[in-house]
Formats: structure tokens, sequence, C-alpha cells
């Protein structure tokens, strides 16, 4: 069994506002985790316009996870008609080795406790339909598929776009 699986608790971890001296590790984190690439100034936009929520998971001084939102304000994403405050979790990440202990819900958790705090309505995503392990994720925290985007990613697959009430 793997040292991350044994002897790793929830514990060890602690979820902390990214900072700009992070986002190297940041992208470590998603270069070796995700097929979406984005700048390295992306990264750093995304932190000025919205470092309430962005957030890193940290274990012994090193960035394992992140998450990256961006706050939007236009079409409901949950009901037919109106207007929303909404945010959109642009991407979130565990390194393999630190997956399974609660990171990702924490990381989640906290973004949507900030955006609720600043009366944004609902929270949403992009999902590709075959990450199943993000989905059940998704749904164990209330997200529901609102919609399914065709050929949505670079490579032709799919993304389900799954949202919640906040
Ligand atoms: C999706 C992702 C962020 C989830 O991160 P994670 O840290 O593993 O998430 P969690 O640990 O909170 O939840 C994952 C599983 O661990 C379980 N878990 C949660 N807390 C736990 C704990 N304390 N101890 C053991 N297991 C736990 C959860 O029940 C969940 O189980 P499941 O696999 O049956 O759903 C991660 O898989 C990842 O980075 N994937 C690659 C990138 C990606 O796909 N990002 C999403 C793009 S939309």
């Amino acid at each position: 069994m793997q040292e991350s699986r044994m002897g790793k608790s929830p514990d060890d971890y602690s979820i902390r506002l990214c900072d700009g001296p992070d986002i190297p590790s940041v992208i470590r984190v998603n270069s070796l985790t995700l097929p979406e690439h984005y700048t390295d100034d992306f990264y750093y936009q995304i932190l000025r316009s919205y470092p309430e929520t962005f957030f890193v998971a940290e274990r012994e001084g090193g960035v394992v996870g992140y998450i990256m939102c961006r706050t939007e304000h236009g079409l409901s994403v949950l009901r037919r008609f109106g207007l929303a405050k909404k945010c959109h979790v642009i991407s979130i990440a565990v390194l393999e080795e630190h997956r399974g202990k609660g990171i990702g819900t924490r990381l989640i958790q906290q973004a949507m406790e900030k955006v609720r705090s600043e009366s944004s309505k609902e929270c949403y995503l992009e999902v590709r339909v075959t990450n199943v392990q993000a989905i059940e994720l998704y749904k164990r925290l209330g997200f529901k598929v609102v919609s399914t985007l065709s050929g949505y990613y670079k490579d032709g697959e799919s993304a389900y776009t799954m949202a919640t009430p906040l």
C-alpha cells in the first residue's frame, strides 16, 4: 500500500488562500493532473481578480491541490430565466497521491462558503462526462447535472455543466 494511503490523515493538510509565490506550484499540480492548461498569466490574473476564492491545499509546506474560481454576473445556470451572481469553478485538482482524503471536498466547501457569504446565489462548473470520481464528489456536495456541452474539450469529449444553489 502506498504511504499516501497509509500515513497521511486529513489533519496533515491545511487549506489556505493562495498567494503569488504559490502560483508555480499550482501550475505544477495542474500540469500533472489535468489536460486543460492555461497560460501562466491566466493564473496570476485570476489570483489578482478573485483572490478570495483561490485556495491551495498544503502538506509539509508543499502545495498538493488548488481550486480557483471566478465570480460572474449573468444568466442563471439553474433557473430557466433570470440573472444571478454565480461562482464559476474554473479548475480544481489534487495530486494523485493525496487524493481520497477529503482535500477536494474541503477545497470546494471553502470556496462555496466564501461566495455564499458574498451573496452569490449559485455555483457551477464543467466536468468531463467520463470523470466519474469528480462527478460523484460534486453530487455529494449538492451539484446536479444541468446540461451537456457537446464536444466541449479540445479532444472532442463532452462536458456536463453541474450546478448547485448556494
Ligand atoms: C476530483 C478531485 C479534485 C477530487 O479530489 P480528492 O481530494 O480525491 O477528493 P475527496 O478526497 O474529497 O473525495 C474523493 C473520495 O475520497 C473519499 N474521502 C473523502 N474524505 C475522505 C477521508 N477522510 N478518508 C478517506 N476517503 C475520503 C470521498 O468519499 C471520495 O470517495 P469516492 O471516490 O467514492 O467519491 C481529484 O480526483 C482530482 O484532482 N482529479 C484530477 C483533476 C480533476 O479531474 N479535476 C476536476 C475537473 S472538473
